[in-house]
């Protein structure tokens, strides 16, 4: 059974009593750490830090970062909205989404500034902005996940202009007057650093055909690791080995280019847990398994079932309990038998029983590394289960609720009653 880095059993067992389960947890410092780190990303000629908000978009989050440093990329018009909500200001915000914002005017108005993720994008944004200048989100050929869903980059993936398309880049930025500032690229999501690394290598070839390009962006994808045995990115040994190639462009082409960073998971994902409750058990006999029943699932945190991916997990009896040591397969409340939380490493179909505790209904079970696209991209509703609340806890050992328990009533407020 693992430890949850910022929440010990005695806390646990105070935030479920305060706010009930499942509830998210966020840690002040850890939040300002990561932050620290990715901000002191090593470069040549400046660095802009944006915080890719779809990981873990709630206000409080978004507001300690801007007061930390960093800047923000939003997925889609919405995102960059909820961050003006936020306070965050117009300037702060970038948009690099798949879907074309509904309101792109305004918010480019507002000061938003815009990558065009593909021809049309770029093409749409030109007719409307002529004369003004722009990012492009380019495919560099290539790409890495920790997953192939996470993959980005390469001929199988359909998230930014691909790299064979310049002259076509070109050709539009000319024919509607408007200049490519920068040059966008993300190829993945917790993937190989090695690869991240070559690609912006080949995205600094790809920039000097960009003869107006002063800002590259390299994207996140830096790989944290959640249980024993993963690795995380280390963000000083990536930068630190690009400082040559960046050098080296400038003294060929001139042009000292400032980087931008634009990290979700690395900011986020072990800065969180979510505090469950254990509500039921089902054994499958000597040639089965013993499962383990949660108040939570896919409808909090789904990257298990997507992704096959790991979380650790401590079991926290009540206080003064003694329990040996018990292996469980873990699952979630949902209606769906793709709703497990322990599958196997990158297999979401595989059963993994996990060591934890001999367990029992009402003990609590944290999952650790759940900062990170679990409150963001839950099967929201699911089953009708309302949405979990969120909770940060402050340097000096508070806990602010940030998001309240969503009010069941909400679930159907849009449903219209006919017949
Ligand atoms: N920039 C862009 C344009 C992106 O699309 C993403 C993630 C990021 C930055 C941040 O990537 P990160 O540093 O978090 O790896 N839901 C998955 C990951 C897919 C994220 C999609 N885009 C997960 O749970 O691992």
């Amino acid at each position: 059974m693992e430890s949850i880095l910022f929440l010990d059993a005695a806390r646990a067992r105070v935030v479920a009593e305060q706010f009930g389960t499942p509830v998210y947890v966020y840690d002040r410092a850890t939040l300002e750490r990561a932050a620290r780190e990715v901000l002191a990303f090593p470069n040549a000629f400046g660095l802009t830090a944006r915080f890719a908000m779809k990981a873990l978009p709630s206000a409080a989050v978004l507001r300690l970062f801007h007061a930390a440093g960093l800047k923000f990329d939003a997925s889609s018009g919405f995102e960059a909205e909820r961050a003006l909500r936020a306070g965050i200001p117009a300037g702060d915000i970038q948009i690099t989404a798949q879907e074309l914002p509904k309101n792109l005017k305004g918010l480019v108005e507002k000061g938003v500034r815009f990558t065009a993720c593909s021809l049309h994008q770029l093409r749409t944004y030109a007719k409307l902005f002529p004369g003004s200048t722009l990012t492009v989100r380019i495919n560099p050929g290539k790409g890495s996940g920790h997953s192939n869903r996470t993959n980005v980059g390469g001929p199988g993936s359909s998230f930014g202009i691909w790299h064979e398309q310049l002259d076509e880049v070109l050709a539009a930025a000319r024919e509607y007057g408007v200049k490519i500032t920068g040059m966008h690229t993300h190829i993945g999501s917790g993937g190989d650093p090695e690869v991240w690394k070559h690609c912006a290598r080949i995205s600094l070839g790809i920039v000097a055909r960009l003869p107006e390009v002063t800002t590259l962006s390299l994207g996140g994808g830096f790989k944290v690791a959640r249980v024993a045995g993963e690795k995380t990115a280390n963000l000083q040994e990536i930068g630190n080995a690009l400082l040559p190639d960046f050098r080296a462009f400038a003294e060929k082409y001139g042009r000292k280019l400032h980087i931008e960073v634009e990290p979700g998971t690395y900011l986020v994902a072990n800065a969180g847990a979510l505090v469950a409750s254990v509500i039921d058990f089902v054994s499958t006999g000597a040639e089965g398994y013993d499962f383990l029943k949660l108040d939570t699932g896919m409808t909090d945190i789904l990257r298990p079932s997507m992704y096959g991916a790991q979380h650790p997990m401590m079991l926290v009896p009540p206080a003064g309990a003694a329990r040996p040591p018990q292996s469980y397969v873990v699952v979630g409340h949902c209606c769906e038998s793709g709703d497990i939380l322990t599958p196997g490493p990158g297999e979401p179909e595989a059963l993994a029983p996990r060591e934890l505790l001999r367990a029992e209904i009402g003990d609590l079970l944290v999952i650790g590394g759940a900062g990170a696209y679990c409150s963001s991209m839950p099967a929201k509703n699911y089953n009708s289960f309302p949405e979990s609340p969120e909770v940060l806890l402050e340097n000096d050992g508070t806990l602010r609720q940030i998001r309240r328990r969503q009010d069941p009533q909400t679930v159907t407020e849009n449903e219209i009653l006919i017949l």
